[in-house]
């Protein structure tokens, strides 16, 4: 695995597979890597000849009171596991690297990138989708893979490359959960054990809402009482946000149909966690 910081020998060593007929296929990180972003490694390697990975803590897309300091930093761990996955090169850049002094150019998906997590963390999508204009162009791949898990993030991108006419496809790999339905995440590690098991209860939720949309409910409202309901079986977990939603807007539906996106955030003590379904996807 080739290992860069520089955005000049990124493109240079891209170039070269490139030029040597290879698919490129790009997979963006922020690291302290899980099974979840392997699952994207190892769908890009699956389609791809090349595959490169970055590992970026983007300090833009980071509210002021939100963790980008204490954001888990597992370099090392990191390295060896997309050595070992077959990862042709990764890109870790430095901060200074991706924001040259006195930059002051940033992309705003206006409308979708201010709902879901857009409206509880202003500023957020603003930073996911200036940060990711960046990688496409210095990476120039042919695919570039994203988790299903981050729903409101996929909306945002594929709007940006479809209004931005980005060469790239957006390709959506499935969430991996942990054996209990708790989806994986980076800030899962903040959890005590006791966090970590009320953590269960976005799953629970969302699958409750599955059950009822399969037995015949269709009503958003009803559906989202649905989830409510058993978020409430948790009083120490505070709700951000249930919503039954348009997946490529983020808009509300007032009934669900197939491929209705469901997707829930809550607190768990100060950690704050996200997770959605496709229903009957
Ligand atoms: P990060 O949270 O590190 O996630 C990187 C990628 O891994 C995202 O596409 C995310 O959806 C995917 N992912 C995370 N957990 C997953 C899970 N349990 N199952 C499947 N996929 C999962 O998302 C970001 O970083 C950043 O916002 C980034 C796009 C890199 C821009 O800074």
């Amino acid at each position: 695995m080739i290992n860069v910081t520089a955005i000049l020998e990124t493109r240079a060593n891209v170039r070269a597979a490139r030029q040597a007929g290879k698919k490129i296929g790009f997979v963006p990180t922020m690291g302290a890597l899980h099974d979840g972003h392997m699952a994207l490694v190892r769908e890009a390697k699956r389609r791809c000849d090349f595959v490169a990975a970055s590992i970026f803590v983007n300090p833009t897309q980071f509210g002021p009171n939100e963790d980008f300091a204490r954001y888990p930093r597992t370099f090392d761990a990191d390295q060896w596991k997309l050595e070992a996955e077959g990862v042709d090169l990764l890109f870790a850049p430095s901060v200074e690297e991706m924001y040259p002094a006195g930059a002051t150019t940033f992309i705003n998906v206006d409308g979708i990138g201010d709902r879901l997590d857009g409206r509880s963390r202003p500023g957020h999508f603003r930073g996911v989708a200036t940060v990711v204009a960046k990688l496409f162009h210095i990476m120039d791949p042919d695919i570039a893979f994203f988790g299903q898990k981050d729903a409101a993030q996929l909306a945002v991108i594929k709007r940006m490359v479809r209004d931005l006419m980005l060469p790239v496809e957006i390709a959506v790999v499935p969430i991996v959960r942990e054996k209990d339905g708790l989806a994986m995440s980076s800030r899962n590690t903040y959890l005590s054990p006791e966090e970590r098991r009320q953590a269960t209860v976005l799953s629970r939720a969302l699958r409750k809402v599955e059950k009822s949309y399969l037995n015949g409910e269709q009503d958003s409202a009803h559906l989202i009482s649905v989830a409510r309901k058993v978020f409430s079986e948790e009083p120490s977990v505070k709700v951000d946000y249930v919503e039954v939603i348009e997946a490529d807007t983020l808009e509300a539906v007032p009934s669900a149909k197939n491929g209705t996106l469901v997707a829930v955030a809550a607190f768990i003590g100060k950690t704050r966690l996200i997770d959605n379904l496709l229903l009957n996807a």
